[in-house]
């Protein structure tokens, strides 16, 4: 069943009714601060980052869900009274209209979730409410723009409740250290704003406002006078009651609300705007200062406040930030387009706003975010991860190229002089991670495949020329190419007893922990080394090398470094004869060799005889594509390892945890890496198939796990049907299909890559734009049009041959051209290029 249906014109996802299978979420925000944001109004957001900045509160797995977040209570005057646990409720009608915290029964739901906002619409006993929320390009804040219309022919008395409750700030103290907590909130009210200032009479320098664009008929910051210590937020004793209490927090939980009164004639709106800030000031400029210029410690100096106020104080002035929102995405996605009307298959039009759409908005969200806050990471676990970010930009180089620039200068800043890499660094200090370290053997060539991704994309060579740290440390600095050497040269100078990569802690398969031996519950599988065999090796990192080093040779010859390009190639070739001699068990390729010496995936093994990876990889890397060996490991993953709902990561999955084999062996059959369909490699296998020319084959595996496909199938699925989760449950679950851990996950930049470089096959390269699509052969055409290195490329693809594979010819305005890789005409100019498929 369905719980709402795309807009395509508006890009929006609407979801018609709110009791969707699980919250279904949006991103505000696309620069510094951001906010989660369900389709009940559910969330928080940050400054960030969302541990060290969080602004407002939000309960991971609270019961009923998704609890915590900015609500609007409303209370009808003299309307018939709700039923309530309050006795004190004064009569009348009180709601909330995003559905939740109240669950309200409402006349009109909906809730659209569009780029960077979401609107969320409803009616009740004739007073309509709207509410649009966001985050302005250029501002540290979250406008909600909410409207109340008076649908009937009966004046209507309002009173209208706004309610938020202040996190502070570091989110993990924040839920765990109460005796302290409690002791320490802080406020202050001037009119209709409220200002969160917890610890910053000590070392913060910032604050939060939540504030309303017209004056207030009362407020509170004290939780406990507006909910009533024994209500939830779904019976707020303030609403039923009437009135504000005009507490001022002191300790405890500071919240914001402003109580307003409204009235409204028949077919009359009212709009307001409330705006949730961050508000920073210099050190030296933390109070206010008398007329005298003396600082009046205490009392925080709202000069910024005022400045960010100002600028969203009327609702022409929210609208016009909102446009300019619109004006943004629209550009950005104007980057790169699918038009599938001409391919003559109706489902195409998923895979285009897919494509389109909502694929590359989920890029922009992973790089922004990595892997720290969703409604699956809470936000205080994760910073940005070196493999993650690196792929994340794969998705995401096209759209904004500067900002990927600069993420891989803060990446690799983060490198060891030996080409290792701290996995996951701080946002907010671009530090290395100390908790979880380093050893995750494959990221060093991640960071090859993202600066390879950047050249390619914008054909700035300049960026091997930055100067960056190693380890942080300015003195240890070298130029980014000498960071990509040592990438390269780590795979080289760590091999295993067969000549493979030596796997560390893990590889991308974070749960593949051969060298940790854990017995103890609770033991980090990913940073235990209980028994550094100094043996363990991973053939997905010899796939990844022989992947990625072909681009390090391209970018040493194309820079005159020959020798290194020679030294470079030799390693290669060296790697792939390994992989031929030691990698291949016949039918697919192995993934790993244990502590032991042991093979991992193969017919050998009981469980765990044919992983995704490793065979999405080699074939990728061009290995076995001349001798069959290619199609056999597809053809084998597809017989082992395919389901309805994507391809699992292994089979048969592991029954029993293995000491040997670590977190892997740890989840229930079917789940996560334990064979799951671990969405993020399904895009390789896809990639793979083009490779071997076979179009349909390749867009199966693509639909499959492409949510816009299973939208009729919300029930079992139960994430959003416009974003990719991270996995979900493989044959061996007891509810296969059902997916978990939508939207941080690279699934997002692998499926961009897949569909619009390798099945649409519009790749950039380091000579231009290469075309050379790949896609079922009932696919008669489609249009792509691409924004690449300063001009516009509108390229019309015909397949009326109904080939899978092949460019027979091209044209580019109007004029034959040789081959099939189209120029930088960096002229500013739109080019069209029309594309002949056929043998
Ligand atoms: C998960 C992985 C994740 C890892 C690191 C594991 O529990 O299964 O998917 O990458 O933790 O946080
Ligand atoms: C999620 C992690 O973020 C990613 O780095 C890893 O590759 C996958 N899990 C697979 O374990």
């Amino acid at each position: 069943m369905k719980y709402g249906h795309f807009d395509d014109d508006a890009r929006e996802y609407v979801i018609t009714r709110p009791d969707t299978p699980y919250p279904w979420i949006n991103y505000l925000g696309c620069e510094e601060f951001f906010g989660l944001f369900s389709n009940t109004s559910g969330g928080y957001c940050f400054y960030r980052d969302a541990r060290m900045l969080r602004l407002t509160r939000y309960r991971y797995n609270n019961v009923p869900t998704d609890f915590g977040g900015r609500y609007f209570y409303l209370k009808e005057s003299g309307a018939a009274s709700s039923p309530c646990c309050d006795s004190s409720s004064a009569g009348g009608d009180v709601w909330t209209p995003s559905w939740m915290p109240m669950k309200s029964k409402l006349d009109r739901y909906e809730c659209r979730h569009g780029m960077g906002y979401s609107r969320i619409s409803s009616a009740r006993n004739g007073l309509a409410f709207s509410q649009v929320s966001f985050v302005p390009l250029g501002d540290n804040c979250e406008i909600h723009k909410v409207t109340l219309t008076n649908e009937s022919n009966a004046e209507k008395n309002i009173d209208i409740f706004s309610f938020v409750e202040f996190c502070l700030w570091n989110a993990n103290d924040d839920m765990t250290n109460f005796q302290r907590n409690f002791s320490i909130g802080e406020v202050e009210i001037e009119g209709s704003r409220i200002y969160h200032k917890t610890e910053y009479r000590e070392r913060r320098n910032h604050y939060a406002v939540w504030a309303v664009n017209v004056p207030v008929n009362g407020f509170d910051t004290d939780r406990q006078a507006f909910l009533g210590l024994y209500n939830g937020f779904d019976s707020p004793q303030t609403v039923f009651k009437g009135h504000a209490n005009n507490s001022v927090a002191s300790g405890w939980a500071p919240v914001g609300s402003h109580h307003i009164k409204a009235r409204l004639s028949p077919g009359e709106s009212k709009t307001y705007v409330f705006v949730l800030g961050y508000c920073e000031n210099p050190q030296d400029q933390k109070w206010e200062t008398s007329s005298a210029g003396k600082a009046t410690p205490g009392i925080i100096n709202k000069k910024p406040a005022n400045t960010l106020l100002e600028k969203y104080n009327t609702p022409e002035k929210a609208d016009k930030a909102l446009a300019e929102l619109n004006t943004y995405w629209k550009n950005l996605l104007g980057k790169f387009t699918v038009d599938a009307s001409a391919s003559s298959r109706s489902e195409d039009k998923k895979m285009a706003r897919m494509a389109g759409v909502w694929n590359q908005y989920q890029c922009m969200v992973t790089f922004n975010m990595s892997r720290s806050a969703s409604y699956f990471e809470s936000g205080i676990g994760r910073g940005m991860g070196f493999r993650d970010s690196n792929q994340d930009l794969l998705g995401f180089v096209h759209l904004v190229p500067e900002r990927a620039r600069s993420r891989i200068l803060d990446i690799a800043a983060t490198q060891f002089p030996d080409g290792s890499a701290y996995h996951q660094y701080q946002p907010l200090t671009k530090r290395g991670n100390n908790e979880v370290g380093s050893g995750f053997n494959d990221d060093p060539l991640w960071l090859i495949c993202g600066v390879s991704a950047y050249i390619k994309e914008t054909g700035d060579y300049s960026i091997l020329d930055e100067k960056v740290p190693f380890d942080n440390d300015e003195k240890l600095a070298d130029t980014m190419f000498i960071h990509l050497k040592h990438s390269f040269d780590f795979t080289v100078k760590n091999k295993g007893p067969h000549g493979l990569p030596l796997i560390g802690r893990a590889d991308w398969n974070d749960c593949l922990n051969l060298n940790c031996f854990s017995s103890t519950p609770g033991e980090s599988f990913q940073t235990t080394a209980n028994f550094e065999s100094g043996v363990a090796e991973s053939v997905l990192i010899a796939g990844i090398f022989a992947f990625v080093g072909p681009d390090y040779v391209e970018i040493c010859r194309r820079t005159g470094r020959n020798d290194e390009a020679a030294y470079a190639e030799k390693e290669i070739a060296k790697m792939i004869d390994i992989i031929n001699q030691y990698g291949w068990d016949g039918n697919w390729f192995l993934r790993a060799y244990d502590a032991y010496g042991k093979k991992i995936g193969s017919k050998e093994c009981d469980d765990g005889k044919i992983f995704i990876e490793s065979n999405g990889f080699a074939v990728m890397a061009g290995i076995g594509i001349e001798d069959g060996r290619a199609v056999k490991a597809l053809d084998s993953v597809k017989e082992h390892l395919e389901s309805p709902y994507g391809i699992v990561l292994l089979q048969p999955a592991y029954k029993e945890y293995h000491l040997e084999l670590g977190e892997v062996s740890s989840y229930p059959p079917g789940y996560k890496e334990n064979a799951g369909i671990f969405c993020h490699n399904n895009p390789w296998v896809t990639i793979a198939e083009t490779m071997l020319g076979r179009g349909s084959r390749a867009f199966e595996t693509y639909a499959k796990i492409c949510p816009a496909y299973r939208e009729d199938d919300s029930d079992l699925r139960r994430m959003e049907p416009y974003v990719y989760a991270q996995m979900v449950a493989g044959k061996d679950a007891p509810r296969h299909g059902e997916a978990k851990n939508s939207w941080l996950t690279g699934t997002a930049a692998w499926t961009f890559v897949s569909i619009s470089q390798y099945i649409l096959g519009v790749r950039p390269v380091f000579d231009g734009l290469l075309v050379d699509p790949c896609i079922p052969s009932d696919m008669k055409g489609f249009t792509v049009t691409r924004h690449f290195r300063g001009a516009d490329y509108n390229i019309t693809v015909d397949n009326s041959a109904g080939v899978e594979k092949g460019v027979k010819s091209i044209t580019v305005d109007g004029k034959v051209h040789e081959g099939n890789v189209l120029p930088a005409f960096g002229d500013g100019k739109i080019h069209n290029v029309i594309v002949t498929m056929g043998k």
